[in-house]
């Protein structure tokens, strides 16, 4: 729409005049995306987007997605201005962990080595030994139950799940999950793929086990692209939020995509697939952000040095 592209205009202008950069993730609008392409910004997932906003020269990042990835990129960067299109945009791992509760919890149990997923509070994070990405967490538990750790690992139980079958680590889990990865069930993936036999199956590991079971890749949003790429198969049924779809289709043009069948379907359950909190960034809100300098991520700074340990460990770790 006409009005659409203005806004691109504008925002393209805003960028340049604010020597910004924008920083998007895949669950954002495929036209946030397109824009984080077209003027040097990067479409990510949470670990390359963190790894981006603290390389980049800009001084000031737009993040466009959720609260954490902009609290992660202030943490990372605080003398650079780190706006979001909202302030709003939570996640479910993020609220389902108060860090008073989740405190407690580490108290209760100072044997354990501390790991959190980026998915936190600032205040969270900064309670943790270390934090992790979907990318990063099996390499990291591994090289600590090398160490002969114990982990408390927190907000998503089907993410700590996975990582322990994977790792055989002891691991005391927070009982958290995705409301939206929460919605897949093995059920429905296993009807599409009696449809589809010759389907390969991607899935993101914050869904239930029964579903990561009968992946042929789990892994993070940067890697299940990647795995498209990579595998022989040219039809792919995808269980995670449909905004990864925009930049899979394009790495695999010639594949046929499938959404992985969520509980309720297309009639009842319009939003089942997709991030309530990813849908609030928005044309409007992203240029509004530039415009008045709204949403500016703020990181009180003795948390903000709390928590930027764990998170700096994460980023120095080589697998
Ligand atoms: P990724 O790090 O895989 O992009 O995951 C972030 C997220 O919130 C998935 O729901
Ligand atoms: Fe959080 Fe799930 Fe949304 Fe990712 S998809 S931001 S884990 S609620």
């Amino acid at each position: 729409p006409a009005e659409d592209e203005a806004r691109i205009e504008e925002i393209k202008r805003l960028l340049e005049a604010h020597n910004a950069v924008l920083v998007a993730h895949y669950y954002t609008d495929d036209a946030i995306q397109q824009l984080a392409e077209e003027t040097g910004g990067c479409v990510a997932d949470s670990l390359e987007m963190a790894r981006f906003g603290a390389r980049h020269e800009a001084e000031t990042l737009v993040v466009a997605g959720v609260r954490f990835m902009g609290e992660t990129a202030k943490i990372l960067s605080p003398e650079k201005r780190v706006l979001m299109p909202t302030l709003e945009a939570t996640c479910s791992l993020d609220v389902g962990c108060p860090a008073d509760e989740f405190s407690a919890f580490c108290d209760a149990h100072p044997d354990r080595t501390v790991v959190v997923y980026a998915n936190t509070s600032a205040a969270v994070k900064a309670r943790a030994d270390w934090v992790v990405t979907s990318s990063i967490a099996v390499d990291v538990i591994e090289h600590l139950k090398a160490r002969g750790e114990k982990i408390l690992w927190a907000p998503d139980k089907h993410l700590g799940g996975y990582i322990q079958k994977q790792t055989g680590a002891d691991m005391l889990l927070w009982d958290g999950a995705c409301i939206v990865h929460e919605e897949f069930k093995a059920k429905g993936v296993e009807d599409l793929k009696g449809l589809y036999p010759e389907a390969a199956v991607l899935v993101h590991p914050e869904s239930p086990a029964s579903v990561v079971e009968l992946a042929d890749v789990a892994g993070s949003t940067s890697q299940l692209i990647k795995a498209a790429k990579a595998l022989p198969q040219d039809k792919l049924i995808v269980a995670t939020d449909r905004g990864i779809f925009f930049k899979m289709q394009q790495a695999v043009p010639e594949k046929t995509l499938f959404e992985a069948p969520t509980a309720g379907n297309g009639a009842t359950c319009k939003s089942c697939a997709h991030c309530p909190w990813m849908a609030m960034n928005a044309l409007d809100n992203l240029a509004g952000a530039l415009r008045e300098g709204e949403g500016e991520i703020q990181v009180d700074d003795a948390l903000r040095q709390a928590a930027l340990k764990p998170l700096q460990r994460m980023l120095d770790f080589n697998a």
